[in-house]
């Protein structure tokens, strides 16, 4: 047992309280959920009864919908609270919003907020098991659970592979995930991008740091791109767009130096020839999509752990 060992974590608000082997049990056991999602009729009654709400402060495509699948897919009710149509507007706190959506009896909670720690707020208030759907600047467990999940179908194990993170370092929750959590599963990571965007504390056991993008992708087995998140940057981060893009962009000629059969992935959303090229996008070696349906066979291997299997 590690020293994260919370033996029955109630929630998953980030990896504190995770100890390494559960977190393998939910890899784990996500393998026997993709068989259900590979069956002609997509569902099994581990959720019946129970009510997961969906609860976003932002936008969201692939972690609101693959969390809706994933509690459907398990014979859960699903509703699902959109903020800007909410008596939010009207001045209703978070307290008792969660409150007043308690009372009507919900299971789980599934949270994406702009501020960090906002998913800890809604446990608090609920005192029913939450997911950490991605908070601040801060975590974004489901997605790393989704990308180690991806990297270890492709290899077989983390250990011994070396991942590297390129792009947005700064306010990306994606990259901070993924580092605690690839480097909890043996593998070494390498966070780049222009020093602007690349806080030194980051760096530390398993996890190294460069502004060059050639040397981070030498000998990696993944290269994952991140976004510029120019919604969070509130100050003149970057010199040019040119610039970052020549410095930057995960593309094919960047790979030339990365281990021969290295994958490529990306959280999502993509903006082609930005970050990324769409030619390495749409190309052999990315596994984006690979991500996409990996989400869900992840997350509902843990809603089933937080609501059934914890024991
Ligand atoms: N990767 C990710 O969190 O995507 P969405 O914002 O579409 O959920």
């Amino acid at each position: 047992m590690s020293a994260y060992a919370d033996p029955h974590p109630k929630h998953l608000l980030d990896f504190h309280d995770w100890s390494t082997e559960r977190l393998n049990a939910i890899l784990d056991n996500a393998d026997t959920m993709s068989k259900v999602l590979d069956r002609p009729v997509k569902k099994v009654p581990a959720l019946q009864g129970l009510t997961v709400c969906t609860v976003f402060f932002e936008n969201s495509t692939r972690t609101r919908i693959s969390f809706e699948l994933a509690a459907r897919r398990m014979s859960a009710d699903v509703v699902s609270f959109a903020a800007s149509s909410s008596s939010l507007s009207k001045g209703e706190s978070l307290r008792d919003t969660i409150e007043t959506l308690t009372a009507y009896k919900i299971d789980a909670y599934v949270v994406r907020h702009s501020a960090s720690g906002a998913a800890h707020a809604v446990a608090r208030f609920s005192g029913k098991p939450t997911i950490n759907a991605g908070d601040g600047l801060r975590a974004h467990p489901t997605q790393a659970l989704l990308d180690a999940y991806t990297i270890r179908r492709e290899y077989g194990e983390l250990k011994g592979r070396r991942v590297a993170i390129i792009g947005d370092i700064r306010h990306s929750r994606v990259a901070r995930s993924n580092a605690e959590l690839l480097t909890r599963l043996g593998a070494s990571v390498v966070l780049c991008g222009p020093a602007t965007l690349l806080p030194r504390d980051l760096a530390g056991e398993g996890v190294t740091l460069t502004t060059d993008a050639k040397a981070a992708v030498k000998g990696a087995d993944a290269v994952m791109a991140l976004r510029l998140q120019t919604e969070r940057m509130d100050a003149g981060y970057l010199g040019s767009l040119p610039e970052y893009i020549a410095g930057y962009q995960v593309n094919e000629a960047l790979l030339e130096d990365a281990a021969p059969n290295a994958i490529v992935l990306h959280p999502g959303p993509m903006n082609r020839d930005l970050e990324i090229s769409a030619d390495t996008a749409d190309g052999p070696r990315s596994r984006v999509l690979k991500q996409v349906e990996h989400g869900q066979a992840v997350r509902m291997s843990v809603l089933y752990h937080l609501l059934v299997g914890r024991g």
